[in-house]
């Protein structure tokens, strides 16, 4: 059995599914089960980070682990309770969802602190390990959707800087390898697309795919911050995120690898792809 954290969400359904096609056995974990998060007939478990008798539930008779943690506000807290219960119920091994640029200083801050926390606490669980550090996800440019139906500019927080954009179904079918083949442990793997886009270059494949244009606003990064701030976004969430689009605004991002090639023995998908399949959320009439 693989238990599947984060099973609701971007990466971890295209775990799920890319397990069950395989003819595995998985488990979806999330705090609220239901159709809409997890699809009829997949075995699922309620449970939650905060919450370790949950945990303990999710973990039982589970050879493996997928261990996705997207906390509120930044913080290793939830991977250390999930290694915890996995090792005391005797699970073999982990593959944690980490990011690109972990631990990396920039000025005085470092990027993607609690994924470093976290990481050192999966390397030292006793626990077979493998790490993954994706690249920007192709699927955060669906927070545009609204403003590309809407005809207006998208928002643009990482100025000219270029990322190695990433199919999030390229991430999950690392993952799956990684689950499922003992050849991948103890390696960290830098997991990025075939190619470096800025996200004027994302707005102008957008604008090919749909056959209109895509215009992109500059937001400086004290305007960011304003308005993730007045969004709701907790203050030390908003500070992580700064920290990660200013290390992308000054190119320290542009970074390819040949990871997912290497794992999946293809190519990782284009952006374009990406935005060919999700070409409806960009167009579709409310
Ligand atoms: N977006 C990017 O460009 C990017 C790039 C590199 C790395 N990452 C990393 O990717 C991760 C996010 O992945 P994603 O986009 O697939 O996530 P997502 O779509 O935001 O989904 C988050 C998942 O976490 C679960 N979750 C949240 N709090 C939980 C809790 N207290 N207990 C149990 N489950 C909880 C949610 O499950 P329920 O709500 O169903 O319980 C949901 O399935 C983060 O670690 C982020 O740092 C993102």
């Amino acid at each position: 059995m693989i238990l599947v954290t984060g099973a609701s969400g971007t990466i971890g359904r295209h775990v799920m599914q890319l397990l069950q096609q395989s003819g595995h056995h998985a488990r979806a974990m999330t705090r609220a089960p239901s159709g809409r998060t997890v699809p009829p007939g997949v075995d699922v478990v309620q449970a939650d980070f905060e919450d370790l008798s949950s945990l303990r539930r999710a973990v039982a008779d589970v050879r493996a682990v997928f261990l996705l943690t997207a906390p509120a506000t930044p913080t290793p807290d939830h991977d250390v309770a999930l290694l915890a219960v996995a090792r005391s119920a005797g699970v073999n091994s982990v593959v944690k969802l980490s990011a690109i640029g972990t631990g990396e200083r920039f000025g005085t801050a470092t990027v993607g602190a609690w994924h470093q926390a976290a990481e050192e606490a999966v390397r030292a669980s006793g626990l077979a390990w493998t790490v993954l550090r994706p690249s920007s996800f192709a699927s955060n440019c669906l927070y545009w959707s609204d403003a590309i139906r809407a005809g207006q500019p998208i928002p643009n927080l990482t100025g000219d800087g270029e990322q190695g954009v990433i199919d999030p179904r390229d991430i999950a079918a690392v993952a799956v390898a990684a689950l499922t083949d003992p050849a991948h442990a103890g390696k960290t793997y830098t997991l990025t697309g075939p190619e470096l886009l800025s996200v004027p270059d994302q707005a102008s494949q957008l604008a090919e795919v749909i056959g209109r244009p895509v215009e992109t606003v500059d937001i400086p990064p004290s305007s960011a911050t304003q308005q993730l701030l007045s969004s709701g976004m907790p203050p030390a969430a908003v500070e992580a995120t700064a920290i990660g689009t200013a290390w992308a605004r000054a190119g320290r991002n542009r970074i390819l690898t040949e990871d997912v090639a290497k794992v999946l023995s293809r190519s990782p998908a284009t952006f374009r792809d990406w935005a060919q399949r999700h070409r409806e959320a960009f167009t579709r009439t409310p």
